[in-house]
């Protein structure tokens, strides 16, 4: 997966996606990332790329003409049969990333990620270039850069082979609509607190038995808005209902 993110900031992004997994996945060719200086493309001599909103207000808005030149330059690479290229661009107007849209997106062979910066960028350019506006949460930033580094770092463990095992990507939270169940390693021992005994049992089915009901739980005690859209068998069902009763009894004691 190829990702080409339009930015004033380019060393920022570079540098906090160069190491780790991501670094290793790019050295290993499974995916490439660049980032693209729109102050390259300014077009006057002073390389500037704000200017003052028409009709007043604070701060500063990106021109128009920089953030398309850089587009270009990009699309023009990478177009395919006249097809548009997919561009994200990041902003707390956006529909809200998660799991599911990573998955959708990763499925792309080329994404372009267009960071703002001050108070936005006009309007005209938006409408003529961007196929996606995505917000990374409910919260607003100074800039689109954290949040295009959060999305190539989500897309990318995605990619086949960027994990290593393929394992990893399927189990973990938010596949299923379940989080995570609780892991533990080496002591078995530790501040007093012992590792479940059933890990220890080496008996995989009740291992697994175990998992799930734990990330059931997790679910259903930490983020009731998942577990609504979570699926369980009816035994998994009448499960969680005993274990419920069983703790408020437990409390009442
Ligand atoms: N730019 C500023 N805040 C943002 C957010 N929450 N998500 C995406 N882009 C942003």
């Amino acid at each position: 997966m190829n990702f080409h993110i339009l930015t004033l900031f380019p060393d920022m992004v570079m540098n906090g996606l160069n190491t780790s997994i991501i670094g290793r996945a790019v050295n290993a060719g499974l995916l490439s990332i660049e980032a693209v200086n729109i102050r390259d493309y300014a077009f006057n001599k002073h390389q500037s790329v704000d200017d003052y909103p028409y009709g007043g207000g604070a701060g500063m808005l990106m021109q128009a003409e920089p953030v398309y030149l850089a587009y270009e330059a990009v699309a023009e690479r990478i177009r395919k049969q006249g097809e548009k290229p997919r561009v994200v661009y990041l902003s707390p107007q956006g529909n809200v990333f998660d799991q599911k849209m990573a998955e959708e997106l990763s499925q792309e062979e080329d994404l372009i990620l267009l960071c703002g910066h001050y108070e936005g960028i006009d309007e005209r350019v938006l409408e003529e270039i961007v196929t996606d506006y995505v917000s990374i949460g409910d919260y607003v930033l100074t800039g689109g850069e954290l949040p295009a580094m959060v999305m190539v770092d989500a897309l990318s463990r995605l990619v086949p082979g960027v994990l290593h095992n393929d394992v990893s990507a399927e189990f973990e939270s938010f596949q299923d609509n379940l989080l995570e169940y609780p892991q533990y390693s080496r002591p078995e021992e530790w501040h007093g607190k012992k590792v479940p005994s059933v890990l220890l049992s080496g008996h995989h089915a009740n291992i697994e038995k175990w998992r799930r009901e734990q990330s059931i739980i997790r679910t259903y005690e930490r983020r009731s808005d998942l577990f609504e859209k979570c699926e369980l068998t009816e035994k998994e069902k009448q499960w969680l209902k005993d274990y419920l009763d069983d703790k408020i009894s437990r409390h009442q004691e």
